[in-house]
């Protein structure tokens, strides 16, 4: 089994190479069949070595044919455990909850439910599969410092998890800038996946970037960097079936002389990488989601749901 392999065991890596890719946060075969030429080359291997090593390390790895017919994508994808959110009108929107691989993005104005929807599924990522779980563990990215354990305790009684299984299988990264987020999410965030964290949240993703790259000038910068995060997302997320849900902050977005729309920030960028685009709103005391972008579901397709003290519930 390739998780039996250790770094040594791939053709091409020494003792020394080893040091070099263990010095760099990178542990296990599967996590350095992520990297690429360039980013191996950026902490000292040289370049014929690092393709090399990478081509060993992909091949080590794969478990399945990178082409598969159509039948068989088909078959992969209903093999696909989903994610129960919790909130049964959502699950059924989102054809049954989260599939891996793909990023959810959640945006919204304030108070439209983002944390919270994210808080649930941090708990419900541990319940058993025959109750839409996986019984994972969360990572829990607070770039907004938003996380509260105290909302956990009841969305966790409802679901008659334990409170002390809870603490310990919430796992909470508090990044103070983007090199921190980067650095996390690159490196110790695989050692987590690797040890059965199964659901990503980063709540929100453009918070930092939007305090660190100020002005016209930094936005080309800014975009690169957020594209960069989410590919890092992405390829853990195929390479180990994770779940992973971003929230995004919206901007006014003015129509000539008409109205003002509002619309997810992050431009392009956000909006390509994310697989599954939903749109929260609040109209008093129930909020409603709806899907901006989806390979699978048809756009403007919606329902409600409310926040109740016990987390989110159908209508
Ligand atoms: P921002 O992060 O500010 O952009 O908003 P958000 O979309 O993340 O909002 P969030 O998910 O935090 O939703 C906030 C709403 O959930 C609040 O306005 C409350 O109405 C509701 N809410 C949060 N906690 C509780 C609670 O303990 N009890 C009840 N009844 N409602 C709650
Ligand atoms: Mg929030």
């Amino acid at each position: 089994m390739s998780e039996d392999l250790t770094l040594e065991d791939i053709p091409g890596i020494g003792r020394i190479t080893a040091k070099k890719l263990r010095n760099a946060g990178i542990f296990s075969v599967k996590q350095l069949a992520m990297y690429t030429t360039e980013e191996l080359v950026d902490i000292g291997i040289d370049d014929s070595r690092a393709t090399s090593i990478l081509r060993a390390a992909r091949r080590a790895v794969r478990q399945k044919a990178l082409v598969l017919t159509a039948i068989e994508h088909e078959k992969l994808m209903k093999s696909f455990h989903l994610l129960t959110t919790g909130v049964k009108a959502i699950d059924d929107l989102l054809g049954g909850g989260l599939e891996p691989q793909s990023i959810y993005e959640l945006a919204g104005e304030f108070g439209t439910g983002k944390t919270q929807i994210c808080h649930q599924l941090a708990v419900t990522v541990q319940l058993t599969p025959n109750r839409g779980g996986v019984n994972g563990k969360a990572m829990y990215i607070d770039t907004e410092g938003t996380f509260s354990l105290q909302r956990i305790y009841p969305i966790a009684e409802r679901f008659g998890i334990d409170l002390d299984h809870i603490k310990k299988n919430i796992l909470v990264a508090k990044p103070m800038n983007v090199e921190d987020l980067e650095e996390l999410v690159r490196g110790e965030l695989v050692k987590y996946v690797e040890e059965g964290v199964k659901l990503i949240v980063v709540d929100s993703i453009i918070a930092l970037y939007r305090a660190e790259f100020k002005g016209r000038e930094m936005l080309a910068r800014r975009q690169q960097r957020i594209n960069y995060l989410l590919d890092w997302l992405k390829r853990i997320g195929k390479t180990y079936n994770t779940y992973t849900v971003i929230t995004n902050q919206v901007l006014d977005r003015p129509l000539g002389f008409g109205p003002v729309v509002k619309v997810p920030t992050g431009g392009n960028i956000i909006a390509h990488a994310s697989t599954h685009r939903l749109y929260l709103k609040r109209e008093g005391d129930i909020w409603k989601l709806e899907v901006l972008d989806s390979p699978k579901i048809a756009r403007k397709a919606s329902v409600c749901f409310r926040i109740t003290d016990i987390g989110v519930e159908d209508v």
